[in-house]
């Protein structure tokens, strides 16, 4: 028998349908027959997936004394993470004492119970299953059986575009959640997103990057299971510094800058703590822009250093003599968050804030010594103004000079030579205790951090944070904690206190990738580091102490022979296996030429962009690692490639080597995130979202973020490919390919407003609501003329500036996104 299914489209939703006709009539037939029923009733069970139809209706009537019979409908078919609804109807009279019993299947958690209904999410299953629940009343009852397949991506893909909105697939909805500008407290007038506004240390900054979602009960406590209230803890990378002002910035090339704009630019980094709440329970969320939790963590908010640098001489400033204290985060990217609730920011493109004025005779390389000229050359603090100018403020202030390195004084005390040092860092953060003081963890080195992603949570084994350093032929880290972890850490609320526990001491690695799928994880420990090579520009560097590796990790990550890779971004640990993946945004010829490649990094090209072309590895790739044991403490490792970005337009086989499609081809993966292991996208099969950061496919899409479903280390082959360089010059390099892509495991969720970036992603542990960040749409434009409207496009009003934002996806039907 058919149901039918009215009011919806996509055919995946539970709704209170029309009642079945052969069991109304059955019941009608009985009611007549007997007035009065006790205990008579009749269920109707409704579930559904993608487009199949409820299975035919097979319910043999249970009943107790052949007066009266019980029906618990129809048996139903569904996939992972719908919402499933069971209903009971009486033919005859109120139900009273109608239960519901689970008798068999994966353990539920149902979502509502009423007398007459429940609701759950179908669970995770790794082949189809079936389980079935009991209607009782009196002494009649009767079972539905439920079959749950296992996951898919339910939705329809988007098609690429270039439209000035956020796209979501068919059944979806977007809603602007948080933007640019918007107040954290009452006491900041609403944003006019003019130029005018100013408080930027009271408002949600720029650039808006990775999220997460920390979960509060009513009370207002730390609830890592809450889906109704939370903080949304998101980085602010970088500035669209032309929407900031009036008519955009003054001076902004070499200064002097005004006060009054520095500040704004300042403030509008760091990082940003706002309460949602969804008030009606049914996802419809909005922040709280009153709450005691919000805060704002700007690039002058007062930050500790913990670790093995702390109080050492690398860190001795005109602020901090004793080398323990220092003044906020910037350029935070990616991030991660740890077992004990507390977030970890990542300081990514810091050097280039720095004003050095390196050029030439009587510059500040005339007084560094060459140890200091290696290191700052290695990190690219090399800037003549520093970004934005900031240290040529006017009128001069602290707050402005600090971001001057030059050596101008008689000793580290006397100026800010030093305050390099103080970035590049992994920062630990309280989101749960805004009097908390950030905590910089020194021990998990320094670079130029894209994120830090803690391993999978398992007592007794000590946890390890993976670590991209996104710049091109830079390396991939983790580091792993000396400490194994307790579960009764995980619910302390000293949390930072936690956090020394687990952060200060351990081991930093970096990784080597050899030509036959093995690899090794180096340690960058002081005595089993040698010395760095004497390069073309610099002398050959001698480690002096375990803080000098820290602080100088790249230059120990080359003294070891690690393998440069394509830009390493974000990384993400598969809930379940464990493995873990990482996204090579791209490279170029300059970066990794022609001859330059290697099995990890095995992609040189010519693709054409619009009508030009661009040359390497453009599209950029995604390997992942198993560790030795399945243990993130091991020091060797298995590897492949998951996935190779393509446009599948103008890409031959030595370039699609994934073999993309309409549906899901793609460019510069960047942002990469697993569902939580808490609902059924992070179970069994978990779900691999995947966000890009690109240009050289913008010729036919805006950014976009794709769902996968990904199989394992070595699911695939091994391939030669042939690479092509300019001339027609060809050159075969060996690699090891995973499965290949389809619509069935890689498809693509959502496309972004124009000139925008997608970054940033986290779920409510329920993954019924999904968080992702549009950053710098528009970053082309002018304040005269925007080249985006986003987010007031969102809404049809094209006009206005635009802003970074935050948008809340759901499913209509109230499933689990993306499934
Ligand atoms: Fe801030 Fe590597 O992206
Ligand atoms: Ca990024
Ligand atoms: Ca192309």
């Amino acid at each position: 028998m058919e149901l039918t299914k009215p009011g919806y489209s996509d055919g995946d939703i539970d709704t209170n349908v029309s009642l079945l006709p052969t069991l109304n009539q059955l019941a009608d037939e009985r009611f007549s027959r007997r007035q009065t029923i006790m205990g008579s009733l009749k269920a109707s069970a409704l579930a559904f997936m993608g487009t199949s139809l409820l299975a035919a209706c097979d319910d043999d009537a249970q009943g107790g004394n052949g007066d009266s019979v019980v029906n618990a409908g129809e048996d139903v078919t569904t996939t992972t993470g719908n919402l499933v609804t069971l209903n009971a109807t009486s033919t005859g009279g109120a139900i009273g004492g109608t239960t519901f019993t689970q008798t068999g299947g994966p353990a539920l958690t149902l979502l509502t119970r009423t007398a007459t209904q429940i609701t759950f999410i179908a669970p995770a299953v790794s082949a189809t299953m079936q389980f079935t629940f009991q209607v009782v009343n009196g002494g009649l009852s009767d079972t539905t059986v439920v079959t749950v397949n296992p996951a898919t991506l339910g939705f329809t893909a988007v098609a690429k575009n270039l439209n000035d909105v956020v796209t979501v697939p068919a059944g979806y909805s977007a809603k602007v959640l948080t933007a640019l500008g918007d107040p954290i407290t009452a006491a900041v007038p609403a944003f006019r997103n003019d130029g005018t506004d100013t408080d930027y240390a009271q408002r949600i900054g720029d650039h808006g990057d990775a999220l997460y979602y920390f979960g509060l009960n009513a009370a207002g406590a730390r609830d890592d299971a809450s889906n109704t209230r939370g903080l949304l803890v998101q980085n602010h990378e970088n500035l669209s510094v032309q929407y900031l002002h009036p008519s955009g910035p003054t001076n902004i090339a070499a200064g002097p800058r005004p006060a009054a704009e520095a500040i704004k630019e300042i403030e509008a980094h760091g990082v940003s703590v706002m309460e949602l709440r969804d008030a009606s329970g049914n996802r419809d969320w909005a922040t709280v822009p009153a709450s005691s939790f919000n805060r704002r963590i700007t690039p002058n908010t007062p930050v500790a250093f913990n670790g093995p640098v702390r109080g050492t001489s690398f860190l001795v400033t005109k602020f901090s003599a004793a080398g323990t204290e220092g003044r906020g985060t910037i350029n935070n990217c990616a991030n991660g968050h740890t077992n004990w609730g507390t977030l970890l920011t990542c300081e990514e493109n810091w050097a280039g804030y720095f004003r050095r004025d390196n050029s030439g005779a009587g510059t500040d390389n005339a007084v560094r010594t060459p140890r200091e000229l290696t290191a700052l050359r290695r990190y690219g603090v090399n800037s003549s103004t520093g970004n934005y100018a900031w240290s040529s403020a006017t009128p001069t202030q602290d707050l402005f000079a600090r971001w001057d390195a030059r050596a101008t004084g008689t000793g580290a005390t006397d100026d800010y030579r030093n305050e390099p040092n103080h970035f590049g860092w992994v920062v630990e953060i309280d989101p749960y205790d805004p009097a908390s003081r950030p905590r910089k963890r020194t021990a998990l080195g320094r670079m130029g951090h894209e994120g830090a992603w803690i391993s999978r949570r398992v007592a007794g084994q000590r946890p390890a944070f993976y670590m991209g350093d996104d710049a091109r032929r830079e390396y991939f880290y983790k580091f792993v904690s000396a400490t194994p972890w307790e579960e009764a850490d995980a619910a302390r609320t000293d949390r930072l206190a936690v956090g020394d526990k687990y952060l200060d001491n351990g081991t930093l690695y970096v990784a080597k990738f050899n030509a036959d799928g093995t690899g090794q994880w180096l340690p960058l420990v002081f005595g089993q580091v040698p010395d760095r090579a004497a390069t073309s520009s610099d002398p050959a560097y001698v480690f002096a102490s375990q803080a000098d590796i820290l602080v100088n990790a790249r230059l120990a990550a080359d003294a070891l022979g690690a393998t440069p890779m394509d830009r390493p971004e974000w990384t993400a640990v598969n809930p379940v296996t464990g493995e873990v993946y990482l996204t090579l945004t791209n490279n170029n010829a300059t970066g990794r030429p022609l001859a330059g490649t290697d099995a990890a990094n095995p992609r040189h090209y010519i693709e054409p962009v619009g009508a030009g072309t661009s040359i390497g590895n453009p599209n950029g790739h995604i390997v992942r690692i198993r560790e030795g044991s399945d243990n993130p403490a091991a020091t060797g490792f298995l590897w492949d490639i998951y996935l190779f970005g393509a446009d599948s337009t103008d890409a031959g086989a030595n370039v699609n080597l994934s073999g993309l499609t309409a549906e899901n081809d793609f460019s510069s993966p960047d942002g990469l995130w697993f569902g939580r292991s808490q609902n059924p996208s992070g179970q069994v099969r978990p779900l691999l979202w995947l966000q890009t950061d690109d240009s050289a496919l913008a010729d036919r899409t805006n950014n976009q973020m794709l769902a996968a479903l990904p199989g394992f280390v070595g699911d695939g082959a091994a391939r030669t490919i042939t690479n092509t360089g300019t001339g027609g010059t060809t050159r075969d390099q060996a690699t090891i390919v995973g499965q290949p892509a389809t619509p069935a495991n890689l498809k693509r969720f959502l496309t972004g407003p124009k000139e925008c970036e997608i970054t940033g992603v986290d779920t409510t542990p329920d993954g019924r609501t999904l968080f992702v960040g549009i950053q710098h749409p528009g970053e082309d434009g002018a304040a005269a003329a925007p080249t985006s409207n986003w987010p007031q496009s969102q809404a049809g009003n094209a006009s206005g500036r635009p802003r970074s934002g935050v948008v809340a996806i759901t499913r209509n039907n109230g499933g689990v996104v993306g499934l």
